[in-house]
């Protein structure tokens, strides 16, 4: 296996409290010293003055459509998309089909992952049989599996119905599991389009209320303090959700929370003429949703930036927005908005962008040698220049489905180097295709 010399870079790594300009050495697969001087015969010397070195990202929140909507997005693209964007773990979410709420399914996932072998591939379990809510799914079953299954969800659909959910959360804590939940009450959202709200109205789409989200948040907290399950709120887009977790973590509720690279770039306000591209769930919400999603990030209440990448063929997409299925791309934007957005204005430091990337959904899945530059752990490395600018491309992602609505924007911050179990994924900003299976 080829070494690697990241020479001058900035090196940030929060689990260690690391943000010093040095060199980092590659060897075999591991990392093999940060410092000045490093001895570094036979590696191979990159020059990354300039540039962010951290560990690599890890994305909580992928869709990765296979099984059964290989035509929307497979594991072996999906993975490329994810290297691309910097990352070098994901974790599969579960409504495919068949549904992932068993070993067989899970282990397929994991299986493939290990195969296209550009990035760990975790895979988050259903919560219930086909996601419909009533029966739990094999959830013992799947932990003790080869994928290893920690995170439990029903994403794409909130659980309804409150005694399933404080079952599912008890049943959970025997197995140290995670309770992800989609917050959205279904009757209150029921038909809805977009953001409730002037918008809406103006537009004439049914709109789903901020509450459809935080009463489901609300019930999650109360459960998760009865029961002592660990709660992770996916996707989180509304200033009352926000506000509610901020609480529960001050009174010791085990949660935690995540929000889309989306949810804090874009608002409602985006949606005028239509765009399917702009159809998401949880939707878009309002400006004063997207600044408290923003303070969230910045005050350590959200804990982690989540893409939501969600893959739709062009034919489902490119119809009317009342047809049209939710979701965007989010694996190879996610760092340029994050910069763009979040970094430059001066909302986040680079060490709390790298720990709401890498660091903490690392340590929430008990990823092993992610989320970590420690001498002696896996090689998994990103490197990326904060200043760069770039043209969002759709045309040129990795990912097979083109459903972005940030194509044609100019961001900063464009990721140059990636480095999975030590060996380089991507270079100068190029996805080596020797890497590709
Ligand atoms: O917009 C979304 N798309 N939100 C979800 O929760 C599910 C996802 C999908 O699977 O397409």
């Amino acid at each position: 296996m080829t070494s690697f010399l990241l020479s001058g870079g900035r090196i940030v790594d929060p689990a260690a409290g690391t943000d010093e300009t040095a060199d980092l050495l590659l060897r075999d697969g591991v990392i093999a010293g940060i410092g000045e001087g490093l001895d570094g015969k036979g590696a191979e010397t990159i020059d990354v003055s300039g540039s962010i070195v951290c560990p690599g990202f890890v994305d909580l929140h992928t869709h990765l459509r296979e099984p059964g909507r290989e035509d929307e997005e497979t594991i072996a693209m999906a993975s490329g998309a994810a290297a691309a964007g910097g990352y070098t773990a994901i974790c599969a979410m579960p409504n495919t089909d068949p549904v992932a709420d068993n070993a067989a399914v899970v282990e397929q996932v994991w299986a493939l992952g290990r195969e296209a072998g550009l990035v760990e591939v975790a895979v988050a379990g259903a919560l219930s049989k086909r996601l419909e809510g009533k029966k739990m799914a094999d959830i013992g079953e799947m932990t003790r599996s080869m994928a290893r299954v920690r995170m439990f969800t029903d994403d794409g659909h909130g659980v309804q119905d409150s005694l399933f959910v404080r079952r599912a959360m008890e049943y959970l804590v025997a197995f140290d599991g995670i309770y992800a939940e989609h917050c959205e009450d279904a009757s209150l959202a029921e038909g809805g389009q977009m953001h409730e709200g002037e918008r809406s109205a103006a537009l004439g789409l049914r709109g789903v209320p901020a509450e459809a989200e935080e009463l489901m948040a609300a019930r999650d907290i109360a459960l998760a303090r009865l029961t002592g399950c660990r709660l992770h709120l996916l996707h989180i887009s509304t200033a009352g959700t926000v506000e509610l977790v901020r609480r529960a973590k001050a009174d010791g509720v085990a949660v935690t929370a995540e929000a889309t690279p989306h949810h804090f770039s874009l608002t409602d306000a985006t949606l005028s003429d239509y765009d399917p591209n702009l159809k998401v769930n949880p939707p878009l919400r309002g400006e004063s949703d997207r600044a408290a999603v923003i303070a969230g990030l910045a005050d350590g209440t959200i804990d982690a930036i989540a893409t939501d990448h969600a893959p739709h063929a062009d034919h489902e997409k490119d119809q009317e927005f009342l047809y049209a299925p939710p979701g965007m791309l989010g694996l190879e934007t996610a760092l340029g908005l994050a910069v763009t957005n979040l970094v430059e204005p001066g909302h986040l430091s680079v060490a709390a962008l790298v720990e709401r990337m890498s660091t903490f959904p690392a340590r929430l899945l008990g990823l092993d040698g992610q989320g970590s530059l420690a001498e002696g752990s896996a090689a998994n490395v990103t490197v990326f220049d904060p200043a760069a600018p770039w043209t969002v491309d759709a045309e040129a992602f990795h990912s097979k489905s083109r459903n972005t609505p940030f194509g044609g924007m100019e961001l900063r911050g464009k990721v140059s180097h990636v480095f999975y179990r030590g060996t380089r994924t991507v270079s100068d900003g190029r996805l080596m295709s020797e890497a590709l299976v």
